[in-house]
């Protein structure tokens, strides 16, 4: 088994339980020591996500409006979304490794770490998915993560926008979810909720190892930290506008300071 490779092969696996069972077995020989990612590699641009041939794919600004929480295709649908941003998140996590050869182990460490958490978050939120009476694939979904990591392909860029600025705003959402099925507060909201909550507790760290190698990046490229909103918005045109919500607190935790939040929000944040 060779590692980029290997991951080229995981990446490229369109179906989700193979793929799974794949990463595993790679990641267990990782972890044993069996796989090192030594040499250089040239990865591959990616043309389409992974997950083309299981979901029906459409543009983010056309998605259909899910129905009410309070019904049960409403509940699967918002299930399915983040259901389908963890799936994607496997191989964001798993694109960072495959990606950039020549990096220092405990950064292959890291994000083959996110990697199993995205796993464990989708594997999660699909047997909801499946006890809600549907599968993977059900409700329409948008490429929007994929598409981005693909227009971030350097070190710097794809740290800042990828980890540290979509999955932080993941950290921003997912309260704002929580708290509209607190609302419905029946025996599926509940079992919807507690997942939300683990796996928002667990992406800060994700967040906070973007934060990590965004640093580590800006050391080597004789770039400021301070430029982290330019790098974005080149990228994201629009990532410096203000928000009507962010989890100041997860934020924090993940890495940024109240300098960065204040840029985007109006709340209060003590250092
Ligand atoms: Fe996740
Ligand atoms: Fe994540």
């Amino acid at each position: 088994m060779e590692f980029f490779h290997t991951l080229e092969t995981i990446l490229t696996t369109e179906t989700p339980h193979e793929k799974i069972k794949k990463f595993r077995d790679f990641y267990a020989a990782y972890q044993a020591g069996n796989i090192k990612p030594h040499g250089d590699f040239t990865p591959k641009v990616f043309t389409r996500p992974s997950f083309h041939e299981v979901c029906e794919i459409v543009p983010a600004t056309t998605l259909p409006k899910r129905g009410s929480l309070s019904t049960q295709k409403g509940k699967a649908w918002l299930v399915h979304s983040v259901l389908h941003i963890e799936y994607s998140a496997i191989d964001l996590a798993l694109d960072h490794a495959y990606r950039f050869s020549g990096m220092p182990k405990a950064y292959y460490d890291d994000w083959l770490e996110v990697a199993e958490d995205e796993v464990r978050h989708f594997l999660m939120l699909e047997e909801i998915l499946h006890e809600l009476g549907y599968p993977y694939g059900s409700f329409p979904v948008h490429s929007f993560l994929f598409d981005v990591s693909q227009r971030s392909l350097d070190l710097l860029t794809r740290m800042a926008v990828v980890p540290r600025y979509l999955e932080a705003s993941g950290l921003d959402s997912s309260p704002l979810v929580i708290q509209k099925l607190q609302r419905i507060a029946d025996k599926e909201s509940q079992k919807i909720i507690a997942a939300l909550e683990v796996i928002l507790e667990e992406e800060i760290d994700h967040v906070r190892k973007g934060d990590r190698w965004f640093v580590w990046a800006c050391e080597k490229e004789g770039v400021s930290p301070e430029s982290y909103f330019d790098i974005v918005e080149k990228i994201l045109p629009g990532a410096k506008k203000q928000k009507a919500y962010v989890n100041v607190a997860s934020r924090k935790k993940a890495g940024f300071s109240c300098d960065e939040i204040r840029v985007i929000s109006s709340q209060p944040c003590e250092e």
